[in-house]
């Protein structure tokens, strides 16, 4: 079975992208012996997603995805977007963080807000791209237990449960990191021929 590490240590992101893979066996960077914070100083998506890839496949030699991912929210000019992981500070909490959006979008009339998730993955020794967008709407107060983040209060359009409440084959189904996942793994289906 072919192998691919994936370069994050967020429990919740592993545990949905490991529920979407099945043919290829998937590493974590603890499988590889990667204890190190890797930094992500730029404010695309699409650079961190990069850095975090090419760090894992300089360390490991093997191929290796990362994604970056954030919620955007039009209201805030796109805040927090790719620092969503440290809005409220660094080391923050993802309550801290969205207690943070709570705040910075109490007085907001436009609840509109998107998730959006950029793979990148070194296949090969060659590098792409893959992305996936998922709309929706910010509640002002905190619903169901599932997901991760800012989970509780992204309620995705077509829906009235938010992505805390539904099931995670649903979420995945709909998702922006499902859509990026999806994409490259019918990728890797046509280069590995399955
Ligand atoms: P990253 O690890 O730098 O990609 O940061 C992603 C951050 O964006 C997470 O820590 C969450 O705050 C937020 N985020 C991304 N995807 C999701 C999701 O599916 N649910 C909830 N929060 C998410």
């Amino acid at each position: 079975m072919q192998e691919l590490v994936i370069a994050s240590n967020n429990a919740g992101k592993i545990r949905e992208i490991r529920s979407m893979i099945d043919n290829i066996s998937l590493l974590s960077l603890k499988d590889i012996g990667f204890s190190d914070e890797i930094p992500e100083p730029y404010d695309t998506f699409e650079q961190n997603a990069h850095i975090k890839a090419e760090t894992i496949h300089r360390f490991s030699g093997k191929s290796v995805f990362a994604d970056d991912s954030g919620i955007c929210v039009p209201a805030l000019g796109g805040a927090p977007g790719v620092f969503s992981a440290r809005y409220a500070g660094v080391g923050a909490s993802d309550e801290d963080n969205l207690q943070k959006l709570l705040a910075e979008t109490a007085t907001k009339d436009n609840r509109s807000a998107y998730y959006k998730a950029v793979i990148c993955l070194i296949w090969k020794g060659e590098t792409h791209y893959f992305e996936g967008v998922c709309h929706g709407s910010l509640l002002s107060e905190k619903r169901g237990t599932g997901g991760f983040g800012y989970d509780p209060i992204f309620v995705p359009d077509g829906y009235e449960q938010t992505f805390a409440e539904l099931p995670l084959d649903v979420k995945n189904n709909i998702s922006h990191r499902g859509k990026a996942v999806r994409a490259m793994v019918a990728f890797l289906k046509e280069q590995t021929g399955r």
